[in-house]
């Protein structure tokens, strides 16, 4: 793993292990990808302020999030089929980041069930939420996320209804894969992946399997999330929740700031400003561009934390300097897991850890709790504007 100095390093490995039905699947952005560019092109955008002649000895990278400690502001997101890049992916990707003393979320569209990694792991995880039209099943699910134990509920608010990723439809993504002559030729050229996947424990929607009616043949993913999704969700809804679970309640997918006034008034412990890693509504703002002014609206009220378009240490470092308390990663994960399965999801947490490690001292800063919008070059002073 040594052999993988960078995410981008560990994509490039994905994208030769994972069958390019699945590859593009995690790559993609939906319609014409403009918001999934700016998350990354915005990000980049944000210059560092480089300082010289600190102490910066004895550094730390740890934090707390949702008030646990971390060893770093850092969590990783909720993936849909994340089992399909690796076998057994969504068990191996908690236990990696168990054992670097970070957050791991399990989607509501996983592979591997709440059961069977709970079965497998030492600590709680976080699950995340999607809420369908069956409310019975709902209660059900949230059920059996207190009964595994978990630590939080995420509840993802930007996705009522799927925006299109073209490349699914062309690349005809079903659930289980379409036997057709392409696809075979794609799987066969994969062995390391078929195996893991044969060995993997399952090969459909481990949360739904058994559990909703019709998922023996999803089909198309886009079909079946339009007929099972609730497109009626509402804020109404967040108290019919909160009354199932009393725990920690984090709303994923705010990137309004009058979004964020009523997600405060809801009592919600969090809130992650997210567009959903640009795969929901295309031609909405990057997140990181709309993270200074939730931040300013809410931040005292609620902990905000932060994804879509982070791939490394720096970015971390800048989604913390404009108020995020922590960052949810997607990609940078799932290329370490296609790319090597446990191992390659530790390396990616290690990659990430560590480029903030040095950031953090290049910028002058021992602690996350120092790292403010100071570490921003072009941002000295309150009257000065932010750099976005
Ligand atoms: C392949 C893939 C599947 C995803 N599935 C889910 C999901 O099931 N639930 C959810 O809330 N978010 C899901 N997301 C969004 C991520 O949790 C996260 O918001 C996003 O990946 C962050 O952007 P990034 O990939 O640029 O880090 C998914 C993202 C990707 C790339």
């Amino acid at each position: 793993m040594r052999a993988f100095p960078s995410i981008e390093d560990l994509r490039q490995r994905a994208r030769r292990n994972v069958p390019k039905l699945f590859f593009d699947y995690v790559e993609a952005g939906s319609y014409t990808q403009q918001t999934l560019r700016a998350n990354c092109a915005d990000m980049a955008g944000i210059p560092l302020r480089q300082r010289v002649l600190v102490d910066v000895d004895q550094r730390s990278t740890a934090t707390t999030i949702l008030g646990e400690t971390a060893s770093a502001p850092l969590a990783l997101g909720p993936i849909g089929l994340g089992g399909m890049l690796y076998g057994d992916g969504e068990i191996l990707a908690c236990r990696a980041a168990q054992a670097a003393g970070i957050p791991y979320t399990l989607s509501t569209m996983s592979i591997n069930s709440i059961e069977d990694v709970a079965g497998a792991v030492d600590k709680p995880f976080w699950f995340q939420l999607y809420v369908m039209r069956d409310r019975g099943f709902m209660r059900e699910l949230v059920q059996r996320a207190q009964a595994a134990k978990c630590s939080a509920l995420m509840l993802t608010v930007d996705l009522q209804v799927l925006g299109q990723r073209h490349c699914d439809v062309r690349n005809g993504l079903t659930v289980p894969p379409q036997i057709n002559v392409r696809n075979v030729i794609d799987v066969i050229t994969k062995p390391a992946w078929a195996w893991s996947i044969l060995k993997g424990k399952r090969k459909t929607f481990g949360n739904l399997a058994g559990h909703v009616k019709g998922m023996e043949g999803v089909g198309s993913l886009a079909q079946w999330t339009a007929s099972q999704f609730d497109p009626s969700l509402s804020w109404k809804d967040i108290e019919w929740i909160k009354s199932l679970w009393p725990g920690k309640l984090i709303l994923k997918g705010v990137l309004d700031v009058q979004d964020a006034r009523i997600a405060v008034k809801t009592g919600v412990i969090a809130i992650s400003v997210s567009n959903h890693g640009g795969r929901q509504l295309d031609g909405a703002p990057s997140a990181i561009s709309a993270l200074p002014r939730v931040v300013d609206a809410v931040g005292a009220d609620l902990e905000v934390l932060f994804d879509s378009g982070v791939r490394s240490g720096a970015d971390i470092m800048r989604a913390l300097a404009l108020g995020a308390r922590s960052c949810i990663v997607g990609r940078a994960y799932l290329y370490g897991l296609g790319a090597d399965g446990q191992a390659g999801v530790a390396r990616a947490i290690e990659i990430l850890q560590k480029e903030l490690d040095v950031i953090m001292a290049l910028c002058g800063v021992k602690r996350v709790a120092e790292i403010n919008r100071q570490v921003l070059a072009g941002y000295d002073e309150p009257s000065n504007s932010l750099p976005l």
